[in-house]
């Protein structure tokens, strides 16, 4: 698909024509006759008047993504080759619905569409080019681009992507975009006694690669973001072994490492004037003689001892030690976020399509929550507490990687991880638990079946939203 903006009203093949039923003047008998009233994610295509009407309950962004996801999807099942589509609202939106519901993950299908996708023209009608609009135009479409990046990295399948892979797209990434990349090996774990990061990954035949992306605007910044990201390129379970029926879509695990490395990628391209670290733990949870077993005690990296109780609580062995590099070796960090697909009890407790954040400082999370639901995710605060920190004690190390209680398991995932995070930094941390939206087995408005690449947008829309600070 190829997105235009245009100022003249170009002879396409199609119109689409986002409506509620009422509205409709013209067709109005024959959209009757068709059963169309303008429900959400109704379309039909009248091809002797040359329009697609698809409905639109209600005028909100969302919205209008969706209806706008509709018809591309309606589209891509014909052989119309353009299509134009007047603008209403913002740019973002029509950019965001386009480019997001277009996407579609065939690397394993032997029959590919790619020849009926590809060559559509979608025009954006607007009322004139500006060289604000240009810009609002383009940078929808690096933002959307590195969502679907991110949907292809964790869509793709565990013996096709694990962590030297990882590795690997994120040095395109950089290379692309001149960021500065490490990666570092198990060697380098072992030297920097990032013992926790390091026992999750021992029975896999991947090892382990911890990856750390930098962009720095050209202008000095004045505030510094790290971003640290679970890639859990497969999680067995490990020893603790998942049941069949949740080990089936576990190629998600790496969606907070996903996320990073997109955010970076949308971020070098927006050209913000931040400066932003990506660290990203690479690993594969898996079973073995060689695998880590509940009962062990880990060192991680600052030297707090780690009962393991289970080995499927993983992510956050491996967050410890990337939390404790980025703070080790970053100085004076502004904002330090992290981005995981933690718990499944975050799926529970706020259902599949909402994100859990989490922190210490409430007003901090109060503006990630805010950013969030502004980019067009959907996400809620969880509140810690003195009473669920206790749960966390171990009588035999410093802490024990699971809760002794069953309820409360997103938060207290997150007070476990507030254990790495230090005194200087306790106030600027965020932890958001991707776990639901990262990965659907269902199409939902204008996200596909599978991965979502959740976490992108609203990462960037909270580092825009930095732009201002301390100027
Ligand atoms: N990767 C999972 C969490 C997860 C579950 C993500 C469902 C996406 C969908 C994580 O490593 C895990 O297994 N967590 C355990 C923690 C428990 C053992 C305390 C969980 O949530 O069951
Ligand atoms: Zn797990
Ligand atoms: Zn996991």
């Amino acid at each position: 698909m190829n997105l235009n903006l245009t100022t003249k009203k170009i002879e396409t093949d199609i119109e689409i024509i986002i409506t509620k039923n009422k509205k409709i003047k013209e067709n109005k008998e024959i959209l009757n006759t068709l059963g169309f009233k303008g429900e959400d994610e109704q379309c039909v295509i009248l091809p002797e008047s040359k329009k697609l009407y698809v409905g639109c309950s209600s005028d909100d962004k969302d919205s209008i993504k969706i209806a706008l996801a509709t018809a591309i999807r309606k589209l891509n099942t014909t052989n119309y080759l353009s299509a134009i589509i007047k603008c209403k609202k913002d740019l973002s939106t029509y950019v965001e619905g386009l480019e997001l519901g277009n996407y579609s993950f065939d690397r394993y299908k032997t029959k590919k569409d790619e020849d009926k996708k590809e060559d559509k023209n979608i025009y954006i009608l607007v009322d004139e080019i500006t060289k604000e609009n240009t810009k609002e135009f383009e940078d929808s479409v690096f933002v959307a681009n590195s969502v679907n990046m991110v949907r292809d990295f964790v869509n793709t399948t565990p013996d096709d992507f694990y962590p030297s892979i990882m590795a690997q797209e994120a040095v395109k990434i950089a290379s692309t975009n001149e960021l500065e990349c490490r990666i570092f090996d198990e060697d380098y774990l072992e030297e920097n006694g990032m013992g926790a990061m390091l026992a999750v990954g021992r029975a896999s035949r991947h090892k382990s690669k911890l990856i750390h992306l930098t962009y720095k605007p050209k202008k000095k910044a004045k505030i510094k973001v790290v971003l640290v990201g679970k890639g859990l390129t497969y999680d067995s379970g490990g020893l603790s072994l998942k049941p069949s029926d949740f080990m089936v879509s576990m190629k998600s695990d790496k969606s907070g490492g996903s996320a990073v490395l997109g955010i970076l990628n949308a971020v070098a391209l927006l050209d913000l004037p931040i400066e932003v670290h990506g660290v990203v733990g690479a690993v594969e949870n898996m079973i073995g003689g060689d695998a880590y077993k509940p009962d062990d005690v880990l060192v991680a990296k600052d030297g707090t001892t780690i009962e393991v109780r289970n080995t499927d609580a993983e992510g956050r062995l491996v967050l410890a030690d990337c939390l404790c590099y980025a703070q080790d070796e970053i100085e004076d960090i502004d904002y330090i976020l992290d981005f995981a697909t933690l718990t499944g009890a975050c799926v529970v407790g706020v259902g599949e399509y909402t994100s859990g954040i989490m922190g210490n400082n409430l007003e901090l999370n109060q503006k990630m929550v805010c950013d969030s639901l502004n980019s067009g995710e959907l996400a809620c605060m969880l509140p810690f507490n003195r009473y669920l920190k206790k749960t966390l004690k171990s009588e035999i190390a410093d802490i024990c990687n699971i809760s002794s209680t069953r309820y409360g398991g997103a938060i207290t995932a997150g007070i476990f991880l507030e254990n790495f995070i230090k005194e200087e930094n306790k106030q600027k941390w965020i932890h958001i638990d991707i776990a639901g939206p990262a990965f659907v087995e269902k199409q939902w408005g204008y996200n596909p079946h599978g991965a979502s690449g959740a976490g992108v947008r609203m990462g960037v829309e909270f580092i825009k939203g930095l732009e201002d600070v301390k100027r």
